[in-house]
């Protein structure tokens, strides 16, 4: 009996010696689960956070944090490290890779997301570390959620050679592969050099931060070598010159702040795959309210400019409009609005410059636009005034052939409603390609102002009557009364009305209301074309 209880007193000591064994062993496992997380999330260290700061940089997790919902960023990976050998990198590991990936929401939307950390070896971008960005844009591609990249990053990872190429193509694969299924958004916010401008080159917006940005394929120091030119970074690659110059970014920010502010923007316009439509707001602004300034916008002489940007502001709903790539090819607007709460991409042309003419950066611009509005379900609404493509050797010469036609097969491919608003101008092949009932306008309506003609009157009179001009015994008066003539019978919408190549004539007070009673009656459009492995845009 003794023995019994004792051994049982003993079978009590080992079970209770085993769990405390046990419960510092667990206390030891939390604390080393901490001490790794602590150092994934320390980065760099605090001198070279200092540094960053220094720039008017946030960190990445700074950034990160500005970009989401509060509180909703899960973050996955944060233990990831690199497995390179050589250069002494088996004695600098630091979890995460330098690139923090996870995901959360902006104004409860889910988003896959992925920031670049420059305090861990300068952002470069490594195998371990590019194949924690695949695994975002592989999830973000399951799930039908957009995703963003803060890039900030001295592009390939040195020290690991074609290991950290090959990760660069998983990531540039995957772009292709989620192009056109959900929208992806890259953030430029530090270096962005060599062949690691080709993601964001494909996703759908860029977004520089001024001073604090730059892209190139080749820096300052290479050019000089190669061409002896003499260029500064700012210069050659810095959110100015990509704004204006090569139009590679679609919004210049001030600073980081204002960068994430316009990518929350941008995603509460956008649906968040090619199988949803856009999120609707709902709005105060009265759905039949009258547009009065318009009536009075198009001045008398055809060839005084007016500003279209007015037009815009007038008919969306609370004259919102974020315009896209503003500063570039500035002759043709295009951006996003809301016309009865629903999303809208508006392409116009603007008389201001150029006297709203089509060029080949122009071209290329809009049929961009279009493409990206049409993927993703956005209705199209195109206001015309516009003389023509920009006449010039130089822009024949650089191809305003099939930079052009890409606008016109853009929109001749475009399935998404589409709205046609003719304010003046509508001339030659411009009326054709802006859009027209040709290549599948839905609801083409034209102002009283609009002259839809081959070619304006001075041009046309010159080329059919110029014998008869010649041999007149007033040639200018005879020139003039030729004109007036070409006029009277071109210089307004009744010939295209008549042949229905006008839905109506509208009073230029009553668009708004009239667009969004069109919008309605097409947002649940359907529309296919013939099926094919993939069409061949002239590039
Ligand atoms: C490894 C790198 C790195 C890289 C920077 N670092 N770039 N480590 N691979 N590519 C490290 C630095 O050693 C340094 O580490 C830290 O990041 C910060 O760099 P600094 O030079 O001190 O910073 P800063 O003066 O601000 O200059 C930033 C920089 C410069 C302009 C980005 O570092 C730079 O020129 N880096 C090389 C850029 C480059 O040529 N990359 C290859 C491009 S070609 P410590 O430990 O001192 O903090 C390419 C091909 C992609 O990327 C191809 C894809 C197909």
């Amino acid at each position: 009996m003794i023995f019994k209880s004792l051994a049982k007193s003993n079978a009590n000591w080992v079970s209770l010696a085993i769990q405390y064994h046990h419960m510092s062993g667990v206390k030891e496992r939390i604390d080393e689960l901490r001490r790794r997380k602590a150092q994934s999330e320390a980065g760099g260290g605090q001198k070279r956070i200092a540094a960053q700061h220094s720039k008017g940089k946030l960190t990445a997790r700074e950034r990160i944090e500005q970009l989401l919902d509060v509180d909703s960023f899960m973050e996955v990976d944060s233990l990831v490290e690199h497995r390179c050998r050589d250069f002494d990198m088996d004695k600098n590991v630091i979890p995460g890779d330098g690139v923090i990936c996870g995901h959360g929401t902006i104004n409860g939307k889910v988003v896959y997301c992925f920031a670049q950390d420059f305090t861990v070896y300068g952002g470069s971008l490594g195998e371990m570390h590019g194949l924690k960005i695949c695994k975002i844009l592989d999830m973000a591609l399951k799930t039908g959620a957009p995703v963003i990249g803060l890039n900030d990053s001295g592009g390939a990872r040195i020290q690991e050679g074609v290991a950290s190429l090959g990760s660069y193509a998983e990531i540039f694969f995957r772009n292709v592969r989620a192009s056109g299924v959900i929208p992806q958004i890259s953030v430029i916010m530090g270096p962005c050099a060599g062949g690691a401008v080709y993601s964001p080159a494909i996703t759908d917006f860029v977004i520089m931060v001024d001073k604090t940005s730059h892209m190139f394929i080749t820096g300052p120091e290479v050019i000089k070598t190669v061409t002896n030119e003499e260029v500064s970074f700012e210069e050659l690659g810095g959110a100015g010159t990509h704004a204006s110059k090569s139009g590679v970014t679609h919004f210049t920010a001030e600073n980081d702040d204002d960068a994430l502010e316009i990518v929350r923007e941008l995603i509460q316009l956008l649906p968040s795959n090619n199988l949803e439509k856009p999120p609707t707001k709902l709005t105060n602004d009265s759905l039949s309210r009258s547009c009065d300034k318009l009536d009075d916008l198009v001045p008398e002489n055809a060839s005084q400019p007016y500003d279209m940007i007015t037009v815009i502001e007038e008919v969306v709903d609370d004259g919102a409009f974020l315009e896209v790539q503003a500063d570039f090819a500035p002759n043709i607007i295009v951006g996003y609005s809301r016309m009865g709460g629903h999303t809208i991409g508006i392409v116009a042309n603007q008389p201001k410059i150029l006297a709203g003419c089509l060029d080949i950066d122009a071209s290329v611009k809009a049929a961009r636009f279009v493409r990206f509005c049409d993927a993703f379900n956005i209705p199209i609404l195109t206001l015309v005034d516009v003389p023509g493509f920009l006449p010039g050797a130089n822009q024949e010469w650089g191809g305003i052939i099939r930079h052009g036609a890409k606008l016109l097969y853009a929109y001749a491919e475009a399935t998404v409603p589409k709205i046609t608003v003719i304010t003046r101008k509508a001339y030659g092949g411009a009326y054709d390609v802006m859009s027209s009932k040709h290549i599948r306008g839905d609801y083409n309506i034209a102002w009283p102002s609009a002259q839809l003609a081959v070619m304006g009157a001075d041009g046309a009179v010159q080329i059919i009557h110029r014998r008869r001009i010649n041999s007149a015994g007033n040639p200018e008066q005879e020139r003039e009364r030729l004109v007036d003539d070409y006029n009277e019978t071109f210089a307004n919408p009744y010939q295209a009305a008549a042949l229905g190549y006008l839905d109506d004539v509208i009073q230029p007070r009553d668009s708004r209301k009239v667009l969004i009673k069109a919008l309605g009656a097409l947002l649940d459009k359907e529309e296919t074309r013939p099926e094919r492995k993939h069409g061949n845009i002239p590039l």
